[in-house]
């Protein structure tokens, strides 16, 4: 019989993400409004510095969680989507997804090639990573210019995402949400 939930893993998985996205979403646009000298005045030298190590640090997180959570989707694919919901919204759900998982894997690389290309240090918690760039000013700029756009893109589609779940639970309650709820 086909699944009509995702396992125990992949819904823990999907909520811790969905946390650091959150975070790191939230920091980014802060970082990329104000800027280190702005942060720095705002907020003083020690907090600006504790901003961009964390942001960093969960930047990566979100990438290894994200390859993870490829890795499971390919292994263990996705139970069946409820009768009762129309082609289309099962297209929107699935192209949806795909962008989530194709975005929250791109923005972390970008970030990290803007770092290591502006000659910044990947920071990872306590280790430093290695950048695996030789540092260039010019392509840093532009790999920020691309990371700032990418950000927005993730804003739009999480808001699609959510707007979408909350119709499911709250209106049509068809039992989509409870796919992935924890209990
Ligand atoms: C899914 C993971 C990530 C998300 C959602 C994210 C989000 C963002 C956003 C929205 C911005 C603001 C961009 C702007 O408005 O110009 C930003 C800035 C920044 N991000 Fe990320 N980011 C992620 C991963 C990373 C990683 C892995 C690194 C580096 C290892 C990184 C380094 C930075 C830095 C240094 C800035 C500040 C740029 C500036 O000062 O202009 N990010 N991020």
């Amino acid at each position: 019989m086909q699944r009509v939930r995702y396992s125990l893993l992949q819904r823990l998985l999907h909520w811790i993400v969905a946390l650091c996205v959150l975070g790191a979403l939230s920091a980014g646009f802060v970082l990329g409004t104000l800027g280190f000298e702005g942060a720095k005045n705002s907020f003083g030298l020690d907090t600006t510095n504790a901003i961009y190590k964390y942001h960093k640090s969960f930047g990566v997180l979100i990438l290894g969680l994200m390859l993870v959570r490829l890795g499971l989707w390919v292994v263990l694919g996705r139970p069946a989507l409820p009768q009762s919901m129309p082609g289309w919204q099962r297209v929107a759900a699935i192209a949806t997804h795909g962008a989530l998982y194709a975005l929250l894997i791109a923005m972390p690389v970008v970030g990290w090639m803007a770092t290591a290309s502006g000659g910044f240090p990947i920071e990872f918690f306590g280790y430093v990573l290695p950048g695996f760039m030789a540092k260039d000013p010019e392509l840093s700029k532009w790999l920020y210019e691309v990371h700032g756009a990418l950000g927005v893109a993730i804003l739009a589609v999480v808001a699609l995402h959510i707007a979408a779940a909350l119709h499911h639970w709250r209106v049509k309650r068809d039992g989509v949400m409870r796919r992935i709820s924890l209990p």
